[in-house]
């Protein structure tokens, strides 16, 4: 009989819930394991004197993260009927982000359930980890029911959990759902029957050698493109993977979002020249005509193109150390796309008791979420239920390059593909051109009452004065209009400030000198900046004066409020101030205004004037 085709496996829980024991188990008792393993075990044992898996498994993964640093260790295991691989995401922290990148092509997920702790009903992470396989469609859940050796293998704790479990999980996306009682530690239901005299059901490795593994390559023509290869007498090679659908010579291709079209000339497969390729398979695909393609585009038959988009509704599973808030902008990948993100709603957190949506402000680590995306451009994208490669994307913190979010695209929203930006052709140049001057965003930063609006007024007078066209955006001033419904937590403040820089884009591109005051005490909100306005625009100062000498001019009487305790979020006492580390001006507050106003306006009067302006001839 033909083997069967390979199985993807992905391990849930943790450690203490007997993941590793388990997998070991698998290893031991298909008979992958080495010699020297076999000679480990012999060494390690249990306080019962029972071979120790969980050390050879957790020695296994020591040895490979001194060489390299992984977020998952995929290991292999066969039996007479198929290959196995099995995606197990080390550690006890973050294991949602683990669980995320090895559930991608999964078939099936093998959860780990601590029997003794389940008892009393089954733990929040359980959840998060039934619910999250089932977000990323990872089509078949087995819980594995650990440690029933522990319960004198007492049927009645064992389907106390198998129906809390079952009734749960039954209400999520699985093809199926099985709960088998095992003994990872003496091998229980494993990979062979026994303890369990009440239970007629199939161990776990009989369940796993009888699936069939998910076909997902079928549907219309994908291929995102990876890199593109130049050679001699402008050769122009499109390399990637085929993530669905069939290519062959001849046919006519499209390119997304670019909208460009040409004709298969020639493919070239892993082992040659090839007539067509199918999903899976990595090419290198040369064009009759010579196109412009950049890495990121998407390959796919004329006609049948994937849709492409700026705006996005998804879900995400977080795992940032700083919050998910709407307002912030995030890099966002997927595959081998990648553009910048702003979250504009967080529309629900997903509750892990009910798996209902509830409102919410904020995401924080290891919470799952609806969130709505807008991209900086548009991107060829599908939904992840058809097609993960263009569906699953990464959201990273421009700050650490941390992957702090993973999502999976619902739908695009339409309001983003009825939505045209005008090029007005009165615009900064021209605008710059006719006052004579080069357009700023002067961004201040500093805590409350450091004297940021002090000293932008008075700067303000002085470029006035020397005849420049100046507007002063300040926080108070804002938030008394356009800023009315927002307040102090991080998600408002984030949001204030995407507002404010719309509105200083606005103004810097009718030429205007803009002076913005803003606490803005979140260098992720900063960070983002720079990045809207044309290069050689926006600056930032930091107005830097000390705490106790805010709080001791405290013009609005907060600080007192805030140091009495009445005052909750109060930046600098019961909120953060993240300092710039580099500002492209720091100014001691302290110092005499006049001066400090002088270094101010010099500084600004003395910027380069970027050279798309200078070439405008302003
Ligand atoms: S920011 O943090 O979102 O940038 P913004 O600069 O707009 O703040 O507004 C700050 C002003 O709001 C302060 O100068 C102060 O007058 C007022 N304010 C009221 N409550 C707070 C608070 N909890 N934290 C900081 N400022 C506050």
């Amino acid at each position: 009989m033909a083997e069967k085709p390979l199985l993807r496996l992905l391990s849930c829980g943790s450690v203490d819930d007997g993941k590793s024991t388990l997998i070991g188990r698998i290893l031991h008792d298909c008979g992958t394991l080495y010699e020297d393993q076999l000679a480990l075990l012999e060494k390690e044992r249990t306080s019962e004197g029972l071979p120790d898996f969980s050390a050879l498994l957790d020695g296994l993964l020591a040895e490979r993260e001194q060489a390299i640093t992984i977020d998952v260790a995929y290991r292999a295991f066969r039996t007479a009927n198929r290959r196995y691989l099995i995606a197990d995401a080390p550690g006890h922290e973050q294991y949602t982000r683990n669980m995320v990148t090895g559930a991608s092509l999964a078939d099936a997920a093998l959860l780990l359930i601590d029997a003794p702790r389940a008892r009393a009903g089954l733990l929040p992470q359980t959840s998060r980890h039934t619910l999250v396989a089932s977000l990323l469609g990872v089509p078949v859940m087995i819980a594995a029911v650990n440690k029933m050796d522990a319960l004198g293998y007492a049927e009645a704790d064992f389907r106390a959990i198998e129906r809390e479990f079952l009734s749960r999980a039954g209400r999520l996306q699985f093809s199926a759902v099985y709960c088998v009682p095992v003994s990872a530690l003496h091998g229980e239901n494993v990979c062979r029957p026994g303890g369990t005299p009440w239970y007629s059901g199939e161990t776990v490795l009989e369940i796993l050698e009888r699936l069939e593994p998910a076909v997902r390559t079928s549907g219309a023509l994908r291929m995102p493109v990876q890199w593109v290869a130049k050679g001699d007498g402008g050769f122009r090679g499109l390399t990637g993977t085929l993530c669905a659908g069939e290519v062959r010579v001849g046919e006519r291709v499209a390119l997304s979002p670019s909208g460009l079209c040409g004709t298969v000339k020639r493919l070239a497969a892993y082992d040659g020249d090839a007539e067509s390729a199918a999903a899976g398979e990595a090419v290198c695909l040369q064009l009759a005509e010579d196109l412009d393609v950049s890495r990121g585009e998407v390959l796919s038959s004329v006609g049948a193109e994937p849709e492409a988009a700026d705006q996005l509704a998804a879900r995400v599973v977080w795992f940032g150390d700083a919050p998910l808030v709407s307002g912030r902008a995030w890099l966002f990948r997927l595959g081998t796309a990648s553009a910048r993100a702003t979250v504009t709603e967080l529309t629900a957190k997903l509750s892990l008791e009910t798996w209902g949506e509830i409102p919410a402000k904020e995401l924080r680590a290891n919470d799952l979420g609806l969130v709505k995306i807008k991209l900086d451009r548009k991107l060829a994208v599908s939904a992840y239920a058809e097609c993960r490669e263009l569906g699953g994307f990464l959201l990273i913190d421009p700050l650490t390059s941390a992957t702090v979010g993973a999502g999976m695209i619902l739908h695009t929203l339409r309001r983003g593909s009825h939505i045209f930006p005008h090029e007005f052709a009165l615009d900064m140049r021209a605008q710059a051109r006719q006052k004579g001057q080069t357009p700023r965003v002067v961004w201040f930063t500093g805590l409350s009452a450091s004297g940021k609006s002090t000293l932008a007024e008075r700067v303000a007078k002085t470029l006035h004065g020397l005849g420049r066209h100046v507007a002063i955006l300040d926080g108070d001033n804002l938030r008394d209009g356009l800023n009315a419904d927002l307040g102090f937590t991080e998600a408002d403040r984030a949001e204030n400030i995407r507002r404010a820089a719309a509105v200083a884009k606005l103004m810097s591109e009718a030429g205007l000198i803009v002076l913005a005051c803003f606490i803005s005490p979140y260098r992720r909100d900063r960070s983002a900046l720079r990045a809207l306005f044309p290069a050689g625009i926006f600056v930032e100062i930091f107005v830097d004066t000390p705490l106790a000498v805010c709080a001791a001019r405290d013009p609005k009487g907060l600080y007192a409020e805030a140091l009495g305790g009445r005052l909750p979020n109060f930046t600098g006492v019961s909120a953060p101030f993240e300092a710039p580390e580099n500002p492209d001006l720091r100014v001691d507050g302290q110092r005499p205004l006049e001066e400090l106003a002088a270094e101010v306006a010099d500084f600004v009067e003395g910027l380069e004037i970027p050279d798309f302006l200078e070439r405008a001839g302003s």
